[in-house]
């Protein structure tokens, strides 16, 4: 009950601070699931025009391969234009080094890091044609900076968007188009769960933050609306932890 009191506030105090800002339409890749749904209810409740884009499309959701240039312009051409741009989408599979074979490690290059990519750089592109700046926030995680055993392709995914995330803050600033991005700790989404149903994964994870507990998607979606939002228009290049401590140790 409490939680769920907390959950409310958490909505509640999200919805007025994305309003403070002037966003309007935002791209939110990853959105039938998870850290994007959750970031796209907020921008919602917020009053921002939100369009979910993802894998699994659906009556509210539109289908997007992330990893397929020609789908991102089919949904550029579809809508119109967009502020800002969140790339939510994302596969974490559990192998270890020695047993991963390449299609493996190209399945998870391909969303994390190409998917992210081919993002920032369609929107940058139109962005860019029409003279107008928008802001991007990218998802990378504590393996951005920590590697943890089982997931060296997920780990190199990450470590690569932090720096995809410089790479372009860097060369877009000159338009104004800002490129943060967001380092989440474990976050209680349909992706961690396969990880807490192993035995003993939950007590491990949680050992691991300092606060002591797994984090809400609320946590990640307050940090992305404030790194998307004019409150942080000095702000460009940088990869926020959002993890409970995680990366202090
Ligand atoms: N949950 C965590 O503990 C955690 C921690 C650090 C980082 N992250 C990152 O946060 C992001 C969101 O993850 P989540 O935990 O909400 O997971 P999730 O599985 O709940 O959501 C991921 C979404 O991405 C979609 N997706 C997968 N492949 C896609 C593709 N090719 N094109 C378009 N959409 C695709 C899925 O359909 C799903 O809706 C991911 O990038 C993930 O790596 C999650």
């Amino acid at each position: 009950m409490k939680s769920r009191q907390y959950h409310h506030y958490r909505c509640v105090t999200l919805a007025f601070e994305s309003k403070r800002w002037g966003m309007r339409r935002v791209l939110v890749t990853g959105g039938a699931s998870g850290i994007g749904a959750a970031v796209a209810a907020a921008l919602d409740q917020g009053g921002h025009e939100v369009v979910r884009a993802d894998l699994r499309g659906s009556d509210d959701v539109q289908q997007l391969d992330v990893g397929d240039p020609v789908q991102w312009a089919s949904v550029l051409a579809a809508n119109e234009r967009f502020d800002g741009l969140v790339n939510c989408a994302g596969i974490r599979i559990r192998t270890a080094l020695v047993d991963i074979d390449v299609d493996e490690w190209d399945s998870v290059l391909r969303v994390n890091l190409t998917g992210t990519f081919l993002g920032v750089q369609a929107l940058a592109r139109s962005w860019i044609a029409s003279s107008s700046p928008g802001s991007v926030v990218n998802i990378g995680s504590t393996t951005s900076f920590s590697a943890v055993p089982g997931q060296p392709h997920y780990c190199a995914s990450k470590a690569a968007v932090a720096m995809l995330t410089k790479a372009a803050a860097l060369e877009l600033a000159g338009h104004n188009i800002r490129v943060n991005a967001v380092a989440p700790g474990p976050i209680v989404t349909p992706m961690l769960q396969t990880r807490l149903d192993e035995p003993g994964q939950e007590d491990w994870l949680k050992a691991q933050v300092p606060l002591g507990r797994l984090g809400h998607t609320s946590d990640v979606a307050a940090a992305i609306v404030f790194l998307l939002s004019d409150e942080a228009s000095f702000i460009t290049g940088v990869t926020l932890p959002v993890d409970g401590g995680w990366l202090t140790r």
